[in-house]
């Protein structure tokens, strides 16, 4: 008997996981993104960066949940090519969800200074020992990397509301709380 049951919907702790870092991401972008522009926004960085502390360790907790859990499988009648482009979607934001907050460590470590990185200001998050280069490459990944997560966010979002509104199958249903098909 396995640790778990295969039923049509991801686990509890699937969906809490990935909400809750859907929207911390989703933050954490706008953040990013708008904090030059917008200087009202400048004074949330120190937020950004505990916020992408936070995505980081609670990414390495859902991957090691993910490979314990299987997804449900999905509707039969989603093809094959379709299938095989939310996987690599999947796989690419998993990536990204350690890439983002790693590049943006790397980054700020190259400037450290005492008490500059804390987590919500409760205790102190160290910093990586990188040189000027690593913290340099770290920069410019973050920016690009960025941009990336952000059309992928789009692509996903898209795909899953064709799921939900065109197609009327179960596959947004089974990533949401309340919502059932
Ligand atoms: C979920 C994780 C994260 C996401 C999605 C994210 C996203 C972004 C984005 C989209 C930008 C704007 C990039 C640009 O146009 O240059 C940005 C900037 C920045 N991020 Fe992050 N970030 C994350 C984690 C972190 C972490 C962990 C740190 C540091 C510990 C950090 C530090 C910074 C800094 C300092 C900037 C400003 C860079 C500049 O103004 O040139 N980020 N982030
Ligand atoms: C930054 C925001 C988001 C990130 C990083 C993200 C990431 C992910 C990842 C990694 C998976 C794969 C789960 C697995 O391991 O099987 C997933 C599944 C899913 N996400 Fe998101 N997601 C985000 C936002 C959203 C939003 C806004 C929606 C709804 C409109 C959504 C709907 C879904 C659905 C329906 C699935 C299940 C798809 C399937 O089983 O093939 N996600 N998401």
């Amino acid at each position: 008997m396995p640790a778990y049951e295969r039923t049509d919907r991801y686990s509890t702790v699937a969906i809490w996981l990935h909400w809750t870092i859907a929207l911390l991401v989703l933050v954490n972008i706008a953040v990013g993104l708008l904090h030059d522009p917008i200087p009202a926004l400048r004074g949330w960085m120190a937020g950004h960066k505990a916020i992408g502390i936070t995505v980081l360790v609670l990414t390495l907790g859902r991957i090691i949940w993910r490979i314990t859990h299987p997804a449900p499988p999905l509707p039969a009648d989603v093809p094959a090519a379709e299938k095989g482009l939310g996987h690599a979607t999947h796989f690419a934001f998993y990536a990204l969800l350690l890439a983002m907050p790693v590049t943006g460590w790397m980054m700020v470590s190259g400037s450290a200074k005492p008490g500059g990185l804390t987590w919500f200001g409760l205790f102190d998050i160290p910093y990586l020992s990188v040189s000027k280069a690593t913290s340099g490459f770290g920069h410019a990944a973050h920016g690009v990397l960025g941009w990336l997560m952000l059309a992928l966010v789009v692509l996903h979002v898209a795909g899953a509301l064709r799921h939900h509104l065109i197609l009327r199958n179960n596959v947004l249903a089974r990533m949401a709380p309340a919502v059932r098909r």
